[in-house]
């Protein structure tokens, strides 16, 4: 558990007042924080975002099936920080539900990771970034390097943010981007000599600024101390009235405190999300990323545009995947595991060898090595699969473990269940778990034989090498070795005739 050691975890929400403080007007060249200086994070995530036209605040949006701001959060805690601290406001009670703990931040596969104490601060109206700022840094030691991420900006990469930590040393850094369509972005505006002057954001720009491709990320490094001083003395001079944190730049260039640019290689990276094209945008850069780290690590991949992967995947050799394959971690793959198209797979593990056919959903599942499964299986929590299980079309099964080379091969519902190995379990069969208040077991011995269309009245047992009729509805145990049937006998009326329509035309 990485805590912060500044603040005890019972002081983690601090309600923060609505006033900036009156800074110091002290110019100075100086810098506060040295290279090694530790570092804190502060996370903007108060914004309404109505260009998403939606009543889900903007950070809960999802992407790659977990809240923007989860893989911000993530993003930080990559960075091992001192402490973390979001500014949260629009939707705040919905924001706060979505991470407290144990569902929303320990989930398994979730993209939050358990550890490392999060400071929840309150900004109440959202009077702009700067003022967003404003309201996390009392809370922030004077000694600290502070990295501002926007909880709308979710893809960057630690490697990005550790270059700009070391770019900023004790003074600031900037990460811009030059992506192919800068429109609603800040612009960065350099002096005669190619250095950065300030930023002016797309609404308050001219023409000749609109013009400028390189742009303002939004992250930023700086030392703790000057921040506070600048952000205190911001004025909503502009389009919207808002206090600007990009306003710091000039600040800090007026008082010759050097803004280290960092220029970010794939724009995509640093893609501010305001908008659901953005969205869409930074799904398919995801996914993309994603597909690619397994490509890396050897899966084949029929179509890496058509495969998402959300959450911690492990493979081993050989791994083949299907189009339209959605894998939700943590999921782990054997070697020479093939998955169908259309499948969903979460949270389970796959051992060596074993084929999903088309169409299966598995979710918390372990399925061992050499198994055949699908297509069209339904794997729900707790269901097992010991080596060499066959599991087959329209199959549902339920907290339920079928033993090696046993075989389920057609349109029925095992729930509760325990079946030994070799057993075969004929088409249409249903154990009857559930009495309407109750779940009960069924056991299968080994090499049992259940005849299709048979009803297993749970709870029942039916013995090792039991032959169960088929149609049976079974509602006490089946003894070892016998054949156990119950229904009715069939009959042939000799002497019965259809009726006869009387009338014309009959
Ligand atoms: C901001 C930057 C812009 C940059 C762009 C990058 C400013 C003034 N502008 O513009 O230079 O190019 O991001 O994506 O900073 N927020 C709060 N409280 C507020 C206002 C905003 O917490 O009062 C949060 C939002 O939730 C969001 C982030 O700050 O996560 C950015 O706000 P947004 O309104 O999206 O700013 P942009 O117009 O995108
Ligand atoms: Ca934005």
């Amino acid at each position: 558990m990485a805590r912060a050691r500044r603040r005890p975890a019972a002081s983690a929400d601090v309600k923060a007042g609505g006033r900036l403080q009156a800074g110091r007007l002290r110019r100075s060249a100086s810098v506060g924080a040295d290279a090694a200086a530790p570092l804190s994070i502060v996370i903007l995530a108060a914004g309404q975002g109505k260009r998403m036209r939606s009543t889900l605040p903007k950070v809960l949006q999802p992407l790659a099936g977990q809240p923007m701001l989860a893989h911000v959060l993530t993003l930080a805690r990559s960075l091992a920080p001192q402490s973390i601290h979001v500014v949260y406001g629009h939707g705040g009670e919905r924001v706060r539900a979505a991470f407290a703990e144990p569902s929303g931040a320990v989930q398994p596969g979730s993209m939050v990771q358990p550890g490392g104490v999060v400071h929840w601060v309150e900004q109440a109206e959202q009077l702009g970034t700067g003022h967003a700022l404003a309201q996390a840094m009392p809370g922030v030691g004077k000694d600290q390097q502070v990295l501002v991420l926007y909880g709308d900006v979710p893809l960057l990469r630690t490697a990005t943010l550790e270059q700009l930590r070391v770019s900023a040393g004790a003074g600031v850094a900037l990460l811009t981007a030059t992506p192919p369509e800068p429109a609603g972005y800040g612009r960065i505006v350099r002096d005669a000599r190619g250095r950065i002057a300030r930023i002016v954001e797309d609404r308050d720009a001219s023409a000749t600024v609109r013009r400028i491709r390189e742009v303002n990320t939004g992250v930023l490094v700086a030392p703790a101390r000057q921040l506070t001083r600048w952000l205190a003395a911001l004025k909503p001079r502009n389009a919207q009235g808002e206090l600007y944190l990009t306003d710091i730049v000039a600040m800090a260039v007026r008082e010759r405190v050097p803004v280290q640019p960092l220029g970010v290689a794939d724009a995509a990276e640093a893609l501010g999300i305001n908008d659901k094209v953005q969205l869409a945008q930074a799904e398919a850069h995801y996914r993309r990323r994603r597909a690619c780290e397994l490509l890396a690590r050897g899966v084949t991949l029929v179509d890496p545009a058509r495969l998402d992967v959300r959450g911690e995947i492990e493979v081993g050799t050989d791994v083949v995947l299907d189009v339209n394959v959605v894998l939700e971690g943590p999921v782990r793959l054997g070697n020479g595991v093939h998955i169908g198209p259309h499948c969903v797979v979460s949270r389970t593990s796959i051992g060596d060898a074993t084929v999903l056919q088309a169409n299966c959903v598995v979710q918390d599942a372990v399925i061992g090595s050499d198994c055949s499964v699908g297509p069209f299986t339904r794997m729900r929590p707790g269901a097992q699969l010991a080596k060499g299980a066959h599991v087959g079309n329209f199959v549902e099964i339920k907290n339920s473990r079928i033993g090696e080379r046993s075989k389920v091969n057609h349109l029925s519902y095992i729930g509760d269940a325990e079946i030994g190995s070799g057993v075969n379990v004929g088409a249409g069969t249903i154990t009857c778990n559930y009495d309407g208040a109750n779940k009960s077991q069924t056991r299968i011995g080994d090499r049992a034989f259940i005849g299709s269309g048979s009803m297993l009245v749970a709870p029942v047992t039916i013995g090792a090498e039991a032959t169960v009729g088929a149609g049976s509805t079974i509602t006490s145990d089946a003894p070892a070795g016998k054949l156990t049937l119950a229904r009715s006998r069939q009959v042939t009326i000799a002497e019965w005739q259809r009726p006869r329509r009387k009338g014309p035309g009959a």
